[in-house]
Protein backbone atom coordinates (compact mmCIF):
# COMPACT_ATOMS: atom_id res chain seq x y z
CA UNK A 1 0.00 0.00 0.00
CA UNK A 2 1.25 3.44 -0.52
CA UNK A 3 2.07 6.01 2.22
CA UNK A 4 -0.90 7.60 3.61
CA UNK A 5 -2.14 10.84 2.33
CA UNK A 6 -2.82 13.54 5.06
CA UNK A 7 -6.12 15.52 4.43
CA UNK A 8 -7.61 18.31 6.53
CA UNK A 9 -11.32 18.82 6.91
CA UNK A 10 -12.63 21.97 8.52
CA UNK A 11 -16.24 22.79 9.54
CA UNK A 12 -15.98 18.77 10.57
CA UNK A 13 -18.90 18.68 13.17
CA UNK A 14 -21.32 20.50 10.73
CA UNK A 15 -24.10 19.16 7.79
CA UNK A 16 -21.67 18.70 5.04
CA UNK A 17 -18.45 17.38 6.81
CA UNK A 18 -20.88 14.74 7.70
CA UNK A 19 -21.47 13.32 4.60
CA UNK A 20 -18.10 14.10 3.17
CA UNK A 21 -15.90 12.53 5.76
CA UNK A 22 -17.52 8.82 5.02
CA UNK A 23 -17.11 9.23 0.91
CA UNK A 24 -13.32 10.37 1.75
CA UNK A 25 -12.51 7.78 3.91
CA UNK A 26 -14.16 4.97 2.26
CA UNK A 27 -11.99 5.68 -0.61
CA UNK A 28 -14.32 7.50 -3.03
CA UNK A 29 -11.66 10.65 -3.71
CA UNK A 30 -8.39 9.50 -3.41
CA UNK A 31 -8.55 6.20 -4.09
CA UNK A 32 -10.08 3.02 -3.21
CA UNK A 33 -6.15 1.71 -2.23
CA UNK A 34 -5.27 4.86 -0.97
CA UNK A 35 -4.68 5.38 2.70
CA UNK A 36 -5.72 8.54 4.74
CA UNK A 37 -4.82 10.50 7.81
CA UNK A 38 -7.84 12.95 8.19
CA UNK A 39 -7.28 15.89 10.17
CA UNK A 40 -10.36 17.49 11.51
CA UNK A 41 -10.83 21.34 12.30
CA UNK A 42 -14.07 23.17 13.97
CA UNK A 43 -14.45 25.49 16.69
CA UNK A 44 -14.05 25.14 20.46
CA UNK A 45 -17.69 25.21 21.21
CA UNK A 46 -18.05 22.47 18.76
CA UNK A 47 -15.55 20.09 20.26
CA UNK A 48 -18.27 17.33 21.61
CA UNK A 49 -19.56 16.98 18.69
CA UNK A 50 -16.90 16.55 16.78
CA UNK A 51 -15.85 14.01 19.26
CA UNK A 52 -19.16 12.26 18.49
CA UNK A 53 -18.18 12.31 14.46
CA UNK A 54 -14.71 10.60 15.64
CA UNK A 55 -16.37 7.68 17.51
CA UNK A 56 -18.30 7.00 14.16
CA UNK A 57 -15.67 7.16 12.12
CA UNK A 58 -14.00 4.76 14.51
CA UNK A 59 -17.18 2.56 14.65
CA UNK A 60 -17.03 2.74 10.71
CA UNK A 61 -14.12 0.61 10.50
CA UNK A 62 -12.68 1.62 7.22
CA UNK A 63 -9.38 -0.37 5.76
CA UNK A 64 -7.92 2.88 4.32
CA UNK A 65 -8.37 5.53 7.30
CA UNK A 66 -5.32 5.17 9.30
CA UNK A 67 -5.22 7.70 11.94
CA UNK A 68 -7.93 10.81 12.87
CA UNK A 69 -7.13 14.00 14.84
CA UNK A 70 -9.31 16.29 15.55
CA UNK A 71 -8.78 19.76 16.95
CA UNK A 72 -9.11 23.31 17.00
CA UNK A 73 -5.74 24.84 16.21
CA UNK A 74 -5.72 25.55 12.60
CA UNK A 75 -2.03 24.58 12.68
CA UNK A 76 -2.31 21.16 14.26
CA UNK A 77 -5.66 21.14 11.40
CA UNK A 78 -2.94 21.93 8.44
CA UNK A 79 0.42 20.77 9.39
CA UNK A 80 1.75 18.70 6.06
CA UNK A 81 -1.48 18.54 5.13
CA UNK A 82 -1.79 17.17 1.01
CA UNK A 83 -5.17 18.26 0.59
CA UNK A 84 -7.92 20.42 2.19
CA UNK A 85 -11.56 20.81 2.22
CA UNK A 86 -12.37 24.05 3.82
CA UNK A 87 -15.59 23.58 4.52
CA UNK A 88 -16.54 25.70 7.86
CA UNK A 89 -18.47 28.43 8.04
CA UNK A 90 -21.95 29.97 8.39
CA UNK A 91 -24.31 28.76 5.96
CA UNK A 92 -27.17 30.86 4.96
CA UNK A 93 -30.52 30.70 6.08
CA UNK A 94 -34.00 31.93 4.14
CA UNK A 95 -34.11 35.09 2.47
CA UNK A 96 -30.28 35.79 2.49
CA UNK A 97 -27.67 35.94 -0.91
CA UNK A 98 -24.37 34.51 -0.33
CA UNK A 99 -22.75 37.16 -0.55
CA UNK A 100 -24.49 38.25 3.08
CA UNK A 101 -22.07 35.53 4.84
CA UNK A 102 -18.75 37.70 3.86
CA UNK A 103 -19.09 39.99 7.06
CA UNK A 104 -19.22 36.85 8.88
CA UNK A 105 -16.65 34.54 6.93
CA UNK A 106 -14.55 36.21 5.61
CA UNK A 107 -12.04 36.46 8.38
CA UNK A 108 -12.28 32.68 8.82
CA UNK A 109 -10.49 32.32 5.33
CA UNK A 110 -7.71 34.94 6.05
CA UNK A 111 -6.74 33.04 9.29
CA UNK A 112 -6.53 29.77 7.60
CA UNK A 113 -4.59 31.54 4.93
CA UNK A 114 -2.20 32.06 6.62
CA UNK A 115 -1.84 29.39 9.03
CA UNK A 116 -2.00 26.78 5.55
CA UNK A 117 1.08 28.97 4.46
CA UNK A 118 3.02 28.15 7.62
CA UNK A 119 2.35 24.62 8.38
CA UNK A 120 0.79 23.05 5.09
CA UNK A 121 2.71 21.54 2.28
CA UNK A 122 3.25 23.53 -0.47
CA UNK A 123 2.22 21.49 -2.80
CA UNK A 124 -1.47 21.34 -0.64
CA UNK A 125 -4.68 21.02 -3.52
CA UNK A 126 -7.57 23.41 -1.24
CA UNK A 127 -10.88 23.47 -2.07
CA UNK A 128 -13.30 25.98 -0.47
CA UNK A 129 -16.73 25.30 0.28
CA UNK A 130 -17.79 27.75 2.75
CA UNK A 131 -19.73 30.69 1.54
CA UNK A 132 -19.26 32.68 -0.18
CA UNK A 133 -17.05 30.34 -1.70
CA UNK A 134 -15.08 32.53 -4.67
CA UNK A 135 -14.24 35.02 -2.50
CA UNK A 136 -13.20 33.30 0.59
CA UNK A 137 -10.89 30.86 -2.24
CA UNK A 138 -9.81 34.26 -3.27
CA UNK A 139 -8.74 35.73 0.72
CA UNK A 140 -7.80 32.37 1.47
CA UNK A 141 -5.46 32.37 -1.54
CA UNK A 142 -4.06 36.20 -0.65
CA UNK A 143 -2.91 35.18 2.87
CA UNK A 144 -1.00 32.21 1.67
CA UNK A 145 1.48 33.92 -0.53
CA UNK A 146 4.13 31.38 -0.32
CA UNK A 147 1.79 28.19 -1.80
CA UNK A 148 0.70 28.69 -5.72
CA UNK A 149 -2.33 30.65 -6.40
CA UNK A 150 -3.55 27.66 -8.81
CA UNK A 151 -3.44 25.16 -5.43
CA UNK A 152 -6.97 26.89 -4.56
CA UNK A 153 -10.07 26.42 -6.65
CA UNK A 154 -13.82 27.24 -4.73
CA UNK A 155 -16.42 24.70 -5.29
CA UNK A 156 -18.96 25.26 -8.35
CA UNK A 157 -19.46 21.52 -8.92
CA UNK A 158 -22.81 21.46 -7.25
CA UNK A 159 -24.24 23.82 -9.65
CA UNK A 160 -22.33 21.81 -13.00
CA UNK A 161 -24.21 19.01 -10.86
CA UNK A 162 -27.24 20.48 -10.75
CA UNK A 163 -27.37 21.84 -14.36
CA UNK A 164 -26.34 18.48 -15.88
CA UNK A 165 -28.96 16.96 -13.84
CA UNK A 166 -31.82 19.40 -14.98
CA UNK A 167 -30.63 18.76 -18.73
CA UNK A 168 -30.89 15.02 -17.87
CA UNK A 169 -34.31 15.21 -16.28
CA UNK A 170 -35.37 17.01 -19.10
CA UNK A 171 -34.37 14.63 -21.99
CA UNK A 172 -34.90 11.38 -19.69
CA UNK A 173 -32.01 10.14 -20.12
CA UNK A 174 -29.32 9.12 -17.34
CA UNK A 175 -27.43 11.95 -15.71
CA UNK A 176 -24.30 9.98 -17.14
CA UNK A 177 -25.22 10.96 -20.20
CA UNK A 178 -24.83 14.73 -20.25
CA UNK A 179 -21.35 16.23 -20.23
CA UNK A 180 -19.27 19.45 -20.64
CA UNK A 181 -22.05 21.38 -18.84
CA UNK A 182 -20.43 24.74 -17.60
CA UNK A 183 -20.65 26.74 -14.74
CA UNK A 184 -19.20 30.48 -15.50
CA UNK A 185 -18.39 32.89 -12.33
CA UNK A 186 -19.95 32.95 -9.23
CA UNK A 187 -21.23 30.48 -7.19
CA UNK A 188 -24.29 32.78 -6.51
CA UNK A 189 -27.78 33.58 -8.11
CA UNK A 190 -25.49 35.51 -10.97
CA UNK A 191 -23.18 32.56 -12.17
CA UNK A 192 -24.37 31.57 -15.61
CA UNK A 193 -24.88 27.65 -16.39
CA UNK A 194 -24.05 27.24 -20.58
CA UNK A 195 -24.98 24.40 -22.14
CA UNK A 196 -24.43 25.59 -25.13
CA UNK A 197 -21.48 23.39 -25.61
CA UNK A 198 -22.67 20.73 -23.49
CA UNK A 199 -23.23 17.14 -25.15
CA UNK A 200 -25.81 14.34 -24.98
CA UNK A 201 -26.24 11.00 -25.66
CA UNK A 202 -29.74 9.88 -27.36
CA UNK A 203 -30.90 6.82 -28.47
CA UNK A 204 -27.17 5.84 -28.96
CA UNK A 205 -26.03 8.97 -30.64
CA UNK A 206 -23.62 12.11 -28.95
CA UNK A 207 -25.20 15.17 -30.26
CA UNK A 208 -25.39 18.92 -28.52
CA UNK A 209 -27.35 19.47 -25.86
CA UNK A 210 -29.09 22.73 -27.32
CA UNK A 211 -29.89 20.56 -30.55
CA UNK A 212 -31.07 17.82 -28.11
CA UNK A 213 -33.20 20.00 -25.79
CA UNK A 214 -34.78 21.60 -29.05
CA UNK A 215 -36.01 25.08 -27.04
CA UNK A 216 -33.97 27.94 -26.30
CA UNK A 217 -36.21 29.71 -24.39
CA UNK A 218 -36.25 26.97 -21.63
CA UNK A 219 -32.57 27.07 -21.96
CA UNK A 220 -31.69 30.85 -21.87
CA UNK A 221 -34.57 31.18 -19.35
CA UNK A 222 -36.32 28.34 -16.89
CA UNK A 223 -32.97 25.92 -16.73
CA UNK A 224 -30.60 29.21 -15.78
CA UNK A 225 -33.00 30.08 -12.82
CA UNK A 226 -33.76 27.19 -11.51
CA UNK A 227 -30.00 26.26 -11.49
CA UNK A 228 -29.09 29.28 -10.40
CA UNK A 229 -31.77 29.52 -7.64
CA UNK A 230 -31.46 25.76 -6.20
CA UNK A 231 -29.36 26.52 -3.50
CA UNK A 232 -32.00 28.92 -2.05
CA UNK A 233 -35.17 26.31 -2.99
CA UNK A 234 -33.44 23.39 -0.97
CA UNK A 235 -33.06 25.89 2.14
CA UNK A 236 -36.75 26.61 1.44
CA UNK A 237 -37.59 23.09 1.44
CA UNK A 238 -35.31 21.58 4.42
CA UNK A 239 -34.68 24.65 6.35
CA UNK A 240 -30.76 24.16 6.45
CA UNK A 241 -28.91 24.40 3.30
CA UNK A 242 -27.41 21.13 0.91
CA UNK A 243 -25.38 19.26 2.41
CA UNK A 244 -25.55 15.68 1.20
CA UNK A 245 -25.54 17.26 -2.70
CA UNK A 246 -22.38 19.66 -1.57
CA UNK A 247 -20.50 16.59 0.14
CA UNK A 248 -21.13 14.66 -2.85
CA UNK A 249 -20.11 17.20 -5.08
CA UNK A 250 -17.11 18.06 -3.07
CA UNK A 251 -15.33 15.18 -3.79
CA UNK A 252 -16.29 15.12 -7.28
CA UNK A 253 -14.44 17.57 -6.98
CA UNK A 254 -11.53 16.86 -5.51
CA UNK A 255 -11.21 13.09 -6.75
CA UNK A 256 -11.18 14.62 -10.50
CA UNK A 257 -8.06 17.41 -9.43
CA UNK A 258 -6.58 14.27 -7.91
CA UNK A 259 -6.84 12.19 -10.79
CA UNK A 260 -7.70 14.28 -13.65
CA UNK A 261 -10.33 14.16 -16.34
CA UNK A 262 -11.26 11.73 -18.70
CA UNK A 263 -10.88 12.76 -22.35
CA UNK A 264 -12.45 15.44 -24.03
CA UNK A 265 -14.43 16.32 -21.19
CA UNK A 266 -14.11 19.26 -18.52
CA UNK A 267 -15.43 20.01 -15.53
CA UNK A 268 -16.03 23.24 -13.73
CA UNK A 269 -14.00 25.05 -11.19
CA UNK A 270 -13.18 28.42 -9.39
CA UNK A 271 -10.08 29.39 -10.24
CA UNK A 272 -7.66 32.15 -9.98
CA UNK A 273 -8.29 34.43 -12.81
CA UNK A 274 -5.68 36.03 -15.23
CA UNK A 275 -8.23 37.34 -17.79
CA UNK A 276 -9.24 34.25 -19.82
CA UNK A 277 -12.13 35.07 -21.89
CA UNK A 278 -11.88 38.62 -21.42
CA UNK A 279 -12.43 38.18 -17.38
CA UNK A 280 -10.26 40.55 -15.03
CA UNK A 281 -7.32 39.70 -13.70
CA UNK A 282 -7.63 38.39 -9.91
CA UNK A 283 -10.91 37.09 -8.75
CA UNK A 284 -11.73 33.51 -8.25
CA UNK A 285 -13.92 33.09 -11.03
CA UNK A 286 -15.51 29.54 -12.34
CA UNK A 287 -14.42 28.38 -15.66
CA UNK A 288 -14.85 24.94 -17.50
CA UNK A 289 -11.10 23.35 -16.82
CA UNK A 290 -9.43 20.04 -17.99
CA UNK A 291 -6.82 18.47 -15.16
CA UNK A 292 -3.78 16.30 -16.27
CA UNK A 293 -0.73 15.17 -13.37
CA UNK A 294 -2.98 17.78 -11.03
CA UNK A 295 -2.75 20.54 -12.72
CA UNK A 296 -6.01 22.05 -14.28
CA UNK A 297 -5.79 24.13 -17.47
CA UNK A 298 -9.14 26.76 -18.66
CA UNK A 299 -10.50 25.01 -21.71
CA UNK A 300 -9.55 27.81 -24.28
CA UNK A 301 -11.41 29.00 -27.74
CA UNK A 302 -15.04 28.05 -26.85
CA UNK A 303 -17.10 30.60 -28.73
CA UNK A 304 -18.61 33.61 -26.82
CA UNK A 305 -22.10 34.85 -27.95
CA UNK A 306 -23.48 38.23 -27.14
CA UNK A 307 -25.78 36.41 -24.75
CA UNK A 308 -22.87 34.61 -22.79
CA UNK A 309 -20.86 37.65 -23.01
CA UNK A 310 -23.33 40.01 -21.12
CA UNK A 311 -24.21 36.80 -18.31
CA UNK A 312 -20.07 36.18 -17.97
CA UNK A 313 -19.45 39.75 -17.67
CA UNK A 314 -22.15 40.41 -14.52
CA UNK A 315 -21.35 37.29 -12.37
CA UNK A 316 -17.61 39.01 -12.94
CA UNK A 317 -18.84 42.14 -11.90
CA UNK A 318 -19.94 40.75 -8.63
CA UNK A 319 -17.09 39.09 -8.05
CA UNK A 320 -15.14 42.05 -7.99
CA UNK A 321 -17.84 43.76 -5.67
CA UNK A 322 -17.13 40.95 -3.03
CA UNK A 323 -13.50 41.20 -3.82
CA UNK A 324 -13.42 44.85 -2.87
CA UNK A 325 -15.58 44.33 0.48
CA UNK A 326 -13.91 41.59 1.48
CA UNK A 327 -10.54 43.37 1.26
CA UNK A 328 -12.29 46.28 3.19
CA UNK A 329 -13.29 43.27 6.02
CA UNK A 330 -9.43 42.39 5.89
CA UNK A 331 -8.39 45.29 6.41
CA UNK A 332 -9.94 46.33 9.19
P1 LIG B 1 -22.95 23.76 9.32
O1 LIG B 1 -23.37 24.96 10.09
O2 LIG B 1 -23.72 22.50 9.45
O3 LIG B 1 -21.43 23.42 9.65
C1 LIG B 1 -20.46 24.39 9.61
C2 LIG B 1 -19.41 23.98 10.63
O4 LIG B 1 -18.32 24.90 10.49
C3 LIG B 1 -19.90 24.07 12.08
O5 LIG B 1 -19.61 22.86 12.77
C4 LIG B 1 -19.11 25.23 12.64
O6 LIG B 1 -18.83 25.12 14.02
C5 LIG B 1 -17.84 25.15 11.80
N1 LIG B 1 -17.01 26.35 11.81
C6 LIG B 1 -17.40 27.64 11.95
N2 LIG B 1 -16.33 28.43 11.99
C7 LIG B 1 -15.24 27.64 11.85
C8 LIG B 1 -13.85 27.88 11.82
N3 LIG B 1 -13.35 29.10 11.96
N4 LIG B 1 -13.03 26.83 11.68
C9 LIG B 1 -13.50 25.58 11.55
N5 LIG B 1 -14.82 25.28 11.60
C10 LIG B 1 -15.68 26.31 11.74
O7 LIG B 1 -22.87 24.23 7.77
P2 LIG B 1 -22.80 23.32 6.47
O8 LIG B 1 -24.17 23.04 6.02
O9 LIG B 1 -21.86 22.21 6.68
O10 LIG B 1 -22.20 24.39 5.44
C11 LIG B 1 -20.89 24.88 5.57
C12 LIG B 1 -20.63 25.99 4.56
O11 LIG B 1 -20.69 25.48 3.23
C13 LIG B 1 -21.64 27.14 4.61
O12 LIG B 1 -20.96 28.38 4.43
C14 LIG B 1 -22.52 26.87 3.40
O13 LIG B 1 -23.15 28.04 2.94
C15 LIG B 1 -21.50 26.36 2.43
N6 LIG B 1 -21.99 25.61 1.28
C16 LIG B 1 -21.35 25.78 0.09
C17 LIG B 1 -21.74 25.07 -1.03
C18 LIG B 1 -21.05 25.26 -2.36
O14 LIG B 1 -21.52 24.68 -3.34
N7 LIG B 1 -19.98 26.02 -2.46
C19 LIG B 1 -22.79 24.16 -0.92
C20 LIG B 1 -23.44 23.98 0.30
C21 LIG B 1 -23.02 24.72 1.41
C1 LIG C 1 -25.94 25.73 -2.22
O1 LIG C 1 -25.74 26.10 -3.37
O2 LIG C 1 -26.80 24.87 -1.95
C2 LIG C 1 -25.12 26.30 -1.10
O3 LIG C 1 -24.23 27.27 -1.56
C3 LIG C 1 -25.93 26.79 0.03
C4 LIG C 1 -26.63 28.08 -0.30
O4 LIG C 1 -26.54 29.01 0.51
O5 LIG C 1 -27.26 28.15 -1.35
Amino acid sequence: MSEAVKVCVTGAAGQIAYSLLYSIAKGDVFGSDQPIILTLLDIAPMEGVLNGVVMELMDCAMPLLKEVIPTCDEKVAFKDIDAAFLVGAMPRREGMERKDLLAANIKIFKSQGAALDTVAKKTVKVVVVGNPANTNALICSKYAPSIPKENFSCLTRLDQNRAQAQIAARLGIPNSAVSNVIIWGNHSSTQFPDVRHAKAIVNGKTVPVPEAVKDDNYLKNEFLTTVQKRGGEVIKARKLSSAMSAAKATADHMRDWWFGTQGDNWVSMGVFSTGAYGIPEGIMYSYPVRIANKQWKIVEGLEINDFAREKMDLTAKELCEERAMAEEICNQ
